[in-house]
C-alpha cells in the first residue's frame, strides 16, 4: 500500500513533511513521482500518570492513532472530546488512540491538570525531546496520525480529525463533510490504501519543533568534538574490551555501523540502562544521557552519522575494563564463590552459595565490588548476610552484603556510613545464571573494602514487600502496593525495585502524616534485565509516622514478549516465572549511631510491614476484602474476633496483640530471603 503523488506541489509539500530523511523513508519511482513509504520508528514515551508507552509494544492493534495535543487550546480541548468519541466507536475493534504533546512549553503537571480539567478520556503521552514530533512531522495541534502496526508500522494518515478540523476556523457545530480519520481508520482495518493520506491541517496552533528543518546543521555535528565524547563518557565503560556490553564502542566505523540500533535503543529509552523517570529525583549513580546529549546522538544518526575531522577517541583512547573498579583500588577482603557451568541452553534455577563469614571480627562495609568471570551468563546476585534464623530479624542489622547486577556491580556506601557485618553467621549470594547459545563456567569474586574503624552511622536497609501478591492470567496492568510505616525519623540513601519478567513499572512514594505524597522514585519502564540501585543525590529525611509506600504494575498479558506464561494466576516465588513484589530501602536512623544501636526501631519498622502489605488502600487499617492473597490467611480466618474495636478494620495494635498478626509477620519476614 503506496500512496503515489503525482503534482510536483504535492510533492515538495511531501518532501517538507518527510523531514529528515532519516526517519522515514523517500524515494523517487522509475516513473518520476515521489513515493513514500514512511514507517514510524519506534519509540517510548511517558504519560502524564507517569506510566511509559512504547509504540511498538501495540504490534497487536489494527490500528494506532495519536493526535497531537497542547494545553489552553480551545480546538485541542475540541479535538480531544471528538477523539474520545472515535475512541469509544472503535473500542471494539481494538484501536489504541493516545494524543501526543510535543510543545516544551507544557510541563507534564501541567498537562495533567489540562487532562483532568477537560475530561481527557485518551492518555496524553509527552514527548519533552521532541524527538517524536519531529519523525512525526507535527505542524499543528489536533492533527492526527493513523498507523497501521500491520504494515510496519507505516504512518498510514497524517491530517485533520475531519473538515470542520482542516480549516482555519473550527465550528465544531458545523455538520461533517469528510470524517478523515475515522475513514482512514476503516481504510486500516480493511487493509485498503487510504483515500487521503496526507490532508493540510489549517486551524490549530502550530507547534513549534526547535530542530524542524536543521538537517544542515545536524550533518555539521562534529563527530570527533561532540559525538565520541559523549560515546566514551556514557556508553564505553560497559561498550569495550572485558565490559559487559555485546559490542566494543571503540572506533567511527563501530558507530557507523550501530547507528540505527543506537537510534532505536535511545528513543525506546533502553540505553544507557538507567530507567528512573528523570522528572522524579536526583542520582548520585544517574548515568543517563542529558535531554541535550540524546537530541545531539540521535539528530547526528538522522543526519547519516557523518565522520567528519579530527582525531578518532574511541580508537586512540581505546581501554579495557580494569580488573577491580579503578575508583576503589584492590578489596581488603576477597571472597571467591563456588565455580558455576552454565550449559549452552535451558532454564538455569537459581543457584544459592553459601560461605562462611570471611570477617575475623566485627565488620564495616565501605564499598562491595563483584566481579564475575564469565559476565555473559551471570544475570545477576543479591546477597545477605545471615545470622541465625531463630534470632528476630531486628537482630539482624540490615542484612545485604551488596548486590551485582550487569553494569552496576559496585556499591559504595555515603560517607561516614557503612553496613555492618557482626562476626560470624554465613554469607548467602543467590546467583541467577542465564545460557547464552554456549557453555561457559562463571567463578564469581567479590571484593570488600571495609572501614577502618566502625562509622558514626549504621546504614540500615528494609524490604517492603507483598507475598500475598496475586496477579490475575492475562492482565496487562496489574498493581499490588505495599509500605512501611516510619516510627522514627530517619535518612533515606538508596531504593532498589525489584521483580521479575512481569514487572512493568514501579513507583516509591513518600506520604507524610499530613496525608501528603511526594514521588521519591518513579520508573515507568522497569526492565527485568537490569535491576539497578538507585542512590539518592541527596539524602532524604523520612518523618516519623510518614509512610513509604511502593506500587508495583504488572504486565501478565502475552503482549509482554517476556512472560514466561500469560494463562497463569500468578503468586510470590523466587523462580523468574513466579513473580515479586519486593523493593528494598536504605536509610539511617537518625537517632542512631554505631555506638547507640536502636534495634527497636528497627522492629517497630519491621511489624509496620503486615499492615503495610496487606492495607491496598493505605488507610492504616487492613479490611475483611483487604486479606485476599496467601500471606494474609491467618488474619482472615480469626477476623471478627481480631477486630477488637469493631471498627471493620484490624490496625497495627490488634494484629500485633494476636498470634495470626505474628505469623502473617513472619511470613512476610521469611519471604525476603526468597530474593
Ligand atoms: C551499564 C552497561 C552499559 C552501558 C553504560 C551502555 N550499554 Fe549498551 N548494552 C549493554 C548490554 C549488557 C547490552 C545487551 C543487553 C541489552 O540489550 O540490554 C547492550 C546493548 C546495546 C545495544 C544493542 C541493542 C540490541 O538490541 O541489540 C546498543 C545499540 C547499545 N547497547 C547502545 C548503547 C549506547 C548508545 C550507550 C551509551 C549511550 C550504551 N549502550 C551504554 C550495556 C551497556
Amino acid at each position: 500500500m503506496r500512496a503515489v503523488w503525482k503534482s510536483t506541489a504535492a510533492a515538495v509539500a511531501l518532501m517538507a513533511l518527510v523531514g529528515g530523511g532519516a526517519v522515514v523513508t523517500s524515494a523517487v519511482a522509475v516513473d518520476g513521482s515521489a513515493i513514500v513509504s514512511d514507517h514510524v520508528s519506534d519509540f517510548q514515551l511517558t504519560d502524564t500518570s507517569r506510566m511509559a508507552h512504547q509504540l511498538y509494544y501495540f504490534d497487536y492493534a489494527p490500528a494506532i492513532v495519536l493526535m497531537s495535543q497542547t494545553n489552553g487550546s480551545p480546538l485541542s480541548r475540541a479535538a480531544a472530546a471528538e477523539l474520545a468519541r472515535l475512541q469509544d466507536a472503535y473500542k471494539d475493534k481494538g484501536v489504541l488512540f493516545y494524543m501526543i504533546n510535543s510543545n516544551t512549553a507544557d510541563t507534564r503537571e501541567a498537562t495533567a491538570t489540562e487532562a483532568a480539567a477537560n475530561h481527557f478520556m485518551v492518555p496524553v503521552l509527552m514527548d519533552d525531546l521532541q524527538l517524536v514530533g519531529e519523525q512525526l512531522n507535527i505542524q499543528r495541534d489536533g492533527e492526527v496520525f493513523v498507523i497501521d502496526p500491520k504494515d510496519h508500522f507505516k504512518l498510514a494518515y497524517h491530517g485533520p480529525l475531519d473538515d470542520r478540523f482542516a480549516s482555519a476556523r473550527l465550528d465544531t457545530s458545523a455538520r461533517v463533510k469528510t470524517a478523515y480519520a475515522a475513514s482512514a481508520i476503516d481504510s486500516v482495518l480493511a487493509h485498503r490504501p487510504v483515500a487521503n493520506p496526507r490532508v493540510e491541517a489549517k486551524g490549530g496552533r502550530l507547534v513549534a519543533l526547535s530542530e524542524r528543518g536543521k538537517n544542515n546543521e545536524h550533518a555539521a555535528i562534529s563527530y570527533a568534538s561532540t559525538v565520541a565524547p559523549i560515546i566514551q563518557a556514557k556508553c564505553v565503560t560497559c561498550h569495550q574490551d572485558g565490559g559487559i556490553g555485546p559490542f566494543k564502542m571503540d572506533s567511527y566505523d563501530v558507530i557507523k555501523g550501530q547507528a540505527p540500533m543506537i537510534r532505536e535503543t535511545l528513543l525506546t529509552k533502553r540505553m544507557p540502562p538507567f530507567f528512573a523517570d528523570p522528572h522524579v529525583g536526583h542520582w548520585s549513580n544517574d548515568t543517563s544521557l542529558t535531554a541535550d546529549e540524546t537530541k545531539t546522538l540521535v539528530h547526528w544518526i538522522e543526519a547519516g552519522a557523518p565522520r567528519g575531522t579530527g582525531e578518532d577517541i574511541l580508537k586512540t583512547h581505546a581501554s579495557s575494563a580494569p580488573e577491580w573498579p579503578a575508583a576503589l583500588g584492590k578489596p581488603d577482603v576477597i571472597v571467591t564463590l563456588p565455580s558455576f557451568s552454565v550449559p549452552a541452553s535451558g532454564t538455569i534455577e537459581y543457584q544459592n552459595m553459601v560461605v562462611d563469614n570471611p570477617f575475623k571480627t566485627d565488620a564495616w562495609l565501605r564499598a562491595v565490588a563483584f566481579k564475575p568471570s564469565a559476565r555473559p551468563v551471570l544475570h545477576h546476585i543479591t546477597s545477605s548476610y545471615s545470622a541465625d534464623r531463630s534470632l528476630p530479624p531486628a537482630s539482624i542489622p540490615g542484612s545485604s552484603v551488596g548486590s551485582y547486577v550487569p553494569g552496576a556491580g559496585i556499591q559504595t556506601y555515603n560517607p561516614g556510613t557503612g553496613a555492618p557485618v557482626p562476626v560470624g553467621g554465613k554469607l548467602r549470594f543467590s546467583m541467577h545464571y542465564t545460557s547464552v547459545g554456549r557453555a561457559m563456567t562463571d567463578t564469581t569474586q567479590i571484593g570488600y573494602y571495609l572501614l577502618k574503624t566502625p562509622p558514626e552511622i549504621i546504614r540500615r536497609a528494609a524490604i517492603i514487600s507483598d507475598p500475598g501478591l496475586m496477579i490475575p492470567a492475562g492482565d496487562a496492568r496489574h498493581r499490588e502496593v505495599s509500605y512501611l510505616e516510619f516510627p522514627a525519623d530517619a535518612v533515606l540513601y538508596s531504593v532498589h525495585p525489584h521483580a521479575h519478567y512481569r514487572g512493568y513499572a514501579v513507583e516509591l512514594t513518600q506520604i507524610t502524616p499530613d496525608g501528603k505524597e511526594t514521588p521519591i522514585l518513579s520508573v515507568p519502564k522497569y526492565d527485568f534485565n537490569w535491576q539497578l540501585d538507585y542512590d539518592l543525590a541527596q539524602p532524604l529525611t523520612i518523618k516519623a509516622g510518614t509512610k513509604l509506600r511502593v506500587s508495583w504494575v504488572y504486565d501478565n498479558s502475552t503482549h509482554n514478549h517476556s512472560n514466561p506464561d500469560p494463562k497463569l494466576n500468578i503468586t510470590w516465588g523466587e523462580q523468574t516465572w513466579n513473580e515479586m513484589m519486593y523493593f528494598r530501602v536504605n536509610y539511617r536512623w537518625v537517632d542512631e549511631t554505631s555506638t547507640h544501636v536502636r534495634n527497636d526501631l528497627q522492629a517497630k519498622l519491621t511489624e509496620s510491614r503486615t499492615v503495610g502489605s496487606l492495607d491496598d488502600n493505605a488507610d492504616g487499617k487492613v479490611q475483611l476484602s483487604e486479606l485476599v492473597g496467601s500471606s494474609g490467611a491467618a488474619l482472615r480466618a480469626r477476623f471478627t474476633a481480631l477486630d477488637v474495636n469493631h471498627d471493620g478494620g484490624l490496625d497495627a495494635n490488634e494484629i500485633k496483640a494476636s498470634s495470626a498478626g505474628a505469623a502473617t509477620n513472619r511470613r512476610i519476614v521469611e519471604a525476603d530471603a526468597d530474593l
